[in-house]
């Protein structure tokens, strides 16, 4: 069961992930399906989907070895590495997008190895809110309307989640283009379209890939004062990054290589 009373919203203990077999690609067309919806029962075979159940044939690349980590609540962390170290394999299991090989997860203090996709589903847009260097906003839905997507799972009447999703608009400074479309709307704006439908749900922790990596710099800036200001109010954030910039506004740094942690240390600037 939940615990709302425990002291760290993730840990990672002796997590191991391991690819049977090249697979297509984790992010694509289908990520926003995978992220506001449950998976569909034939989910196993499809894109992005893993097949490393253990006992499945021996062989495979282990691509996340021996993680053990946690992250307490409120933290903001930066997850650095090179092209290839896990860093998204890393974010896609905090997200409940995929499961580990070994391993086990408590994520606000429960165990979601024994979770079914539904309660799955369910976790992942309650507590967590996820943000992508490419948006993934759904194309033809308004930004008011791609802010509620995960309004669904809330359980709240939808006049209050219609007011909530106009109120983090007007926070990510996007009153006047509510009714935009994505394509009518500059990458800035869209990321903070993303950023609010994000927070919809009052998330416990927000799991950001490249966030900044189609923005330029003066643009990434804004971003990460956003990030700072949903930190600065008590949500975790793990953020993916390149950026050195961008990962000193951190207070925590994690290095990857090879799949495993190299470093974690408190970050220079915090
Ligand atoms: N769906 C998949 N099927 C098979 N192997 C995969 C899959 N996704 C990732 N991998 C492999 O896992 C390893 C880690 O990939 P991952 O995407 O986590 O790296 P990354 O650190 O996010 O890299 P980048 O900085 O380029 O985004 C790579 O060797 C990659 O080839
Ligand atoms: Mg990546």
């Amino acid at each position: 069961m939940t615990s709302p009373a425990a002291a760290n919203v993730v840990e990672l203990t002796g997590i191991r992930k391991v690819f049977r077999q090249v697979l297509a690609p984790q992010e694509g067309p289908g990520m926003l399906a995978r992220l506001f919806s449950r998976p569909p029962p034939a989910a196993a075979g499809a894109p992005g989907a893993s097949r490393d159940e253990p006992g499945a044939d021996a062989g495979g690349v282990e691509v996340l070895s021996d993680i053990t980590l946690s992250i307490a609540h409120g933290e903001f962390v930066a997850l650095q590495g090179t092209s290839g170290s896990g860093k998204s394999t890393l974010l896609h299991l905090l997200g409940l997008l995929d499961r580990p090989t070994a391993g086990t997860y408590r994520l606000l203090g429960r165990d979601v190895s024994g979770l079914t996709d539904d309660e799955l589903s369910h976790l992942r847009n309650t507590a967590l809110g996820f943000v992508f260097q490419s948006f993934y906003l759904v194309p033809y839905a308004t930004a008011l309307e791609n802010v509620l997507l995960p309004g669904m799972y809330s359980g709240r009447p939808q006049a209050e989640l219609r007011a909530s999703a106009l109120d983090l608009l007007s926070r990510v400074g996007l009153s006047d283009r509510v009714h935009f479309k994505p394509s009518n709307l500059s990458g800035g704006q869209q990321q903070r379209v993303a950023m609010a439908r994000a927070l919809l749900n009052g998330p416990a922790l927000i799991l950001a890939d490249e966030p900044t990596g189609q923005l330029d710099s003066a643009t990434s800036q804004e971003i990460m004062r956003l990030f700072a200001e949903v930190n600065a109010e008590g949500c975790a954030i793990v953020l993916v990054t390149h950026d050195e910039h961008v990962a000193a506004q951190a207070g925590r740094i994690i290095r990857l290589a090879d799949g495993r942690i190299t470093s974690d240390s408190l970050s220079p600037a915090s």
